[in-house]
Parts: structure tokens; sequence; C-alpha cells
């Protein structure tokens, strides 16, 4: 049965602009509830499905939402819709492409991912090369605009969802495990070996010249001098 918020979350956000289904919402906020965590979405523009996810998880097992979108105009509005809706302390918003943001949080493992994106079939094909080393198996992948007539219409560029996905690692190494609203939800069955750990974000580029200096010379320099007097300091007595 639905929990409250649950049945009521189109009108949560009836305000937050955006082109997701009744069923949609209702998937988001259920998958989003269930999820271990981290969720990653690509295309987060004013926040609408964000809000959902954030909601459903904050209700079930906590997990951090990760949201990236190439627009900033559009981000400002979905950071003001978080924070309105009482979510922003469970969500990060990453400024890029869903490539460049797996490059900055190396080892980001996601346990459920929206792409939500740049729908034509370049940009589902770049996305989904994008997450073939973070989805772990067991890993879901929701998409958007799956079930849409458009895809099959090929003087229609701008949705490509289905042709994004075929003879990708998606089509042969998950399953494909229903249709809700428009979405089409993948479950990652094999070659999902991610390694254990947190993901770990490089910020030393933005760190003094000082402090890069110390992090990428004279530290590493003197430990490799212990390592080398350990080793032969010790065989001399
Ligand atoms: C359909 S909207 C997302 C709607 C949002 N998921 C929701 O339901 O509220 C698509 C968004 O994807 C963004 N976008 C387009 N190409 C992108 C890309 N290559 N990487 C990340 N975001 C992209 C757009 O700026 C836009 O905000």
């Amino acid at each position: 049965m639905l929990g409250e918020q649950h049945r009521r979350i189109g009108d949560l956000v009836a305000d937050i602009p955006g082109l997701l289904r009744p069923e949609d919402e209702l998937k988001l906020y259920e998958l989003a509830q269930q999820t271990a965590g981290p969720i990653f979405e690509i295309g987060t523009y004013r926040g609408r499905s964000a809000t959902i996810m954030a909601l459903g998880a904050k209700a079930g097992q906590g997990a951090l939402l990760i949201s990236v979108d190439v627009d900033p105009k559009a981000q400002r509005a979905a950071a003001a819709a978080l924070a309105a809706a009482g979510v922003a302390d469970n969500v990060l918003l990453v400024r890029g492409s869903a490539a460049a943001a797996l490059r900055v949080l190396p080892g980001l493992a996601p346990r459920l991912t929206f792409v939500d994106g740049d729908h034509s079939a370049d940009g589902v094909r770049s996305d989904v090369a994008a997450l073939e080393r973070a989805i772990p198996n067991g890993g879901l992948l929701l998409f958007h605009d799956f079930v849409d007539p458009r895809n099959d219409n090929p003087d229609i560029e701008d949705i490509g969802v289905k042709a994004g996905i075929a003879d990708s690692w998606v089509a042969r190494e998950c399953d494909l495990i229903g249709e809700y609203g428009v979405c089409g939800l993948f479950r990652r069955r094999e070659g999902g070996e991610v390694g254990a750990g947190p993901p770990v974000i490089d910020a030393r580029w933005r760190d003094s010249l000082r402090m890069q200096y110390l992090q990428r010379l004279r530290w590493p320099a003197a430990r490799a001098a212990r390592g080398f007097l350990r080793r032969f300091g010790q065989s001399d007595s």
C-alpha cells in the first residue's frame, strides 16, 4: 500500500516544472525509497524528479542523490526547489555531463540511475557509455521516454532512447524489468564489478600552489625516501 507522501507526490511537486507522467513520479519515489543508495540522475532540469527522488530517499533508506545537468540556470532553480521541499541536505548537484561527473567522483557506484538528459540516440549512447564502469551488478537504470512512439520515427532525432541503448552494455548485460509510464526499468545482471569503498574526489588542483607542491612532490618524495631507508638501511645493520 502507498504511504501518504508517496500517494500525494504529484501534488507535492506540482509547482516544479517538468515533463513527468504521474506513473513516472510514483515509480521514481518508490525506487528511491527502496534504494540503499547512492542515486544518480542525468538531467536535473528544474528539480522535479530530483525532489521526488530525494523525498522518497529521505522517507526510505536515506540514499544520497547526485544529480547532473549542463544548464546552470535550470540547476539554480532546482537548488531552490530542493531547498523549499526540505531535501537540500540529501542532494549533491553537479554541473556538467554524466561522464564529467563520474570522472570527478571515481568510485561512485549508483544503485539507482535515472537517465533523463539528452534524449537523442547519440546523447543516450554517451551517457550509457559513461555509466558502464560505474553501475554495479544489481544496479537499476530507469530511462525516461523509453516508452515513446517517437523512438521508432527516424525523422525525430531528439528522441532516440531505444537506439541509444541498442547494441550497448545495457542491452547485453541488463534485464528489462518493466515499463512504468514512459520509463523503462533495467537491472544490471553482469559485468558490473566495481571496486568497494566510497567515491574519492580529487580536489588537489583547487589547492594553493604550496599545498599542491607538498602533496604532489614533497610528501611522495619523503615517503619514497623513508621506504628506501627502511629497506636498505635495515639490511646494512
Ligand atoms: C527533460 S529535462 C530533465 C527533467 C528532470 N529529470 C525532471 O524530470 O524534472 C533534460 C535536462 O537534461 C539536461 N541535459 C541535456 N543534455 C545533457 C547532458 N549531456 N548531460 C547532462 N544534462 C543534460 C538539460 O539541460 C535539461 O535540463
